[in-house]
């Protein structure tokens, strides 16, 4: 089998944060070249060096394409891909009319891989190669979408969503089997292969207290997994958590008290957030998932990305299908921007590209592996066309540096633009 590989092309790779600095690109460099050698990124440079690198490697010319780290999701429900774009209610009766029916029937197993596969074909079609997914309380739907992702040799986080209570009968389990399921798929899944276990109580309205403490009690053994939840979503939705938790001090409180806050955590969301909070998940180093196409589409609010990374929050990037009104990066990073503008804080391109990449990686501490073309990373790509459709050709013609050229595919790109997706590796 061949595993050594050197692309040429635009190379981008960051050194840095382009948030640490007022002068964003500076926080990257581009490259002719990268050599790949066992699927990870052997080296970077120009394309002799590369060849001096690995003489035998097949050398792949694209030409003016823009070379990436594959796009990073960091937060999604694989089993809402068939109910994407269902029209009009707010969060609850959203989940309630369309989500909770949907998610019914992943305790069939044909049916849950079926999605799961389908969803992995829609995404690595949009440039991303890695999701951390929510699944439903089902453990048949858990095992479709590992099973999936393995077979594809890519690296993701999920776990079983728990519920025992406000959810139908037929989506609702107990404390005991939340703890039990959950506990068997970590032993069956987590660090098999590119495989992360996340434990997920879906919410706060959806778990007992009993049950978050049970999950927080699992999380404490296997403090190397992940822990994903929503956190501060609708305004509504916060008033409902303060009348199911009363003695609670505020939303992030109800996590906090049962163990579910830590450094591993994912917080879906977190619009709508108190001092406190802001405070305590800075000081666990949490992740806030900035979810922005699903954010405007719901109608929940305006994410305050410049507020939070002055003050040091982690941050990553996320679709949120199917609550996010498309499967692609691309167009998630376009909404990013867009909700930026209305908080005055307009996102640069490297910045964009950094959270769709580098910036969900470190939410889901994968930085080290994935979400940036640097030596000794995993070789998770993708190849974007900056001139993939007649608008966006024309536009990129007048660019008169590379960021200026990047931007139009950025607003204005879909899978049109996906060149080509490598896994581990290998050109998929
Ligand atoms: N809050 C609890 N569950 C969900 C979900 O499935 N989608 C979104 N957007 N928010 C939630
Ligand atoms: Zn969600």
């Amino acid at each position: 089998m061949q595993c050594d590989f050197i692309l040429r092309g635009h190379v981008l790779s960051f050194q840095g944060s382009p948030f640490a600095s007022a002068q964003p690109e500076a926080a990257t460099r581009l490259y002719e070249a990268m050599a790949i050698s066992d699927g990870k990124v052997a080296g970077l440079g120009t394309l002799a060096e590369m060849q001096a690198l690995l003489p035998q490697a097949d050398v792949i010319d694209h030409d003016t394409k823009l070379i990436l780290a594959g796009f990073v999701d960091a937060h999604v429900h694989f089993p809402q891909t068939a109910i994407i774009a269902s029209w009009g209610k707010r969060l609850i009766d959203w989940l309630n009319s369309y989500t909770f029916p949907e998610e019914m029937r992943f305790g069939d197993p044909g049916y849950a891989a079926e999605i799961a596969n389908r969803y992995l074909d829609l995404t690595t079609a949009n440039g991303t190669t890695t999701t951390c997914s929510f699944c439903t309380i089902h453990p048949e739907s858990v095992d479709a979408f590992f099973t999936a992702a393995q077979a594809r040799g890519q690296r993701v986080a999920a776990g079983k969503t728990c519920m025992d209570r406000n959810a139908p009968e037929g989506l609702r389990d107990t404390v005991q089997s939340a703890y039990d399921d959950s506990k068997a798929l970590i032993e069956r899944w987590h660090g098999v292969d590119r495989l992360e276990y996340a434990i997920t109580p879906r919410f706060s309205p959806t778990s007992t207290p009993d049950q978050l403490a049970a999950l927080g009690a699992l999380w404490a053994e296997h403090p190397d997994c992940l822990m994903q939840t929503h956190l501060s979503e609708q305004v509504d939705e916060i008033e409902w958590v303060k009348s199911l938790f009363p003695q609670a001090r505020d939303y992030l409180d109800t996590y906090e008290e049962f163990g579910l806050l830590g450094a591993r955590g994912l917080y879906g969301h977190a619009i709508h957030l108190e001092e406190r909070e802001r405070h305590r998940l800075r000081d666990f180093g949490a992740a806030l998932i900035h979810c922005p196409t699903s954010n405007t589409f719901i109608g929940s609010g305006l994410f305050d990305m410049g507020g939070l990374m002055a003050e040091g929050q982690r941050i990553g990037l996320a679709t949120d299908t199917g609550g996010g009104s498309s499967f692609s990066m691309l167009r998630t990073m376009a909404a990013a921007y867009e909700v930026g503008q209305l908080r005055g804080r307009p996102l640069h391109a490297a910045e964009l590209i950094w959270l769709a990449t580098q910036g969900s990686a470190r939410a889901l501490r994968m930085e080290d592996k994935i979400g940036n073309i640097a030596p000794g990373m995993e070789a998770d790509l993708v190849v974007l066309d900056l001139a993939s459709t007649p608008a966006i050709a024309q536009r990129a013609a007048r660019a008169e540096d590379l960021w200026e050229a990047v931007f139009p595919t950025l607003m204005m790109g879909d899978d049109r633009a996906i060149t080509e997706v490598w896994i581990n590796g290998q050109c998929v």
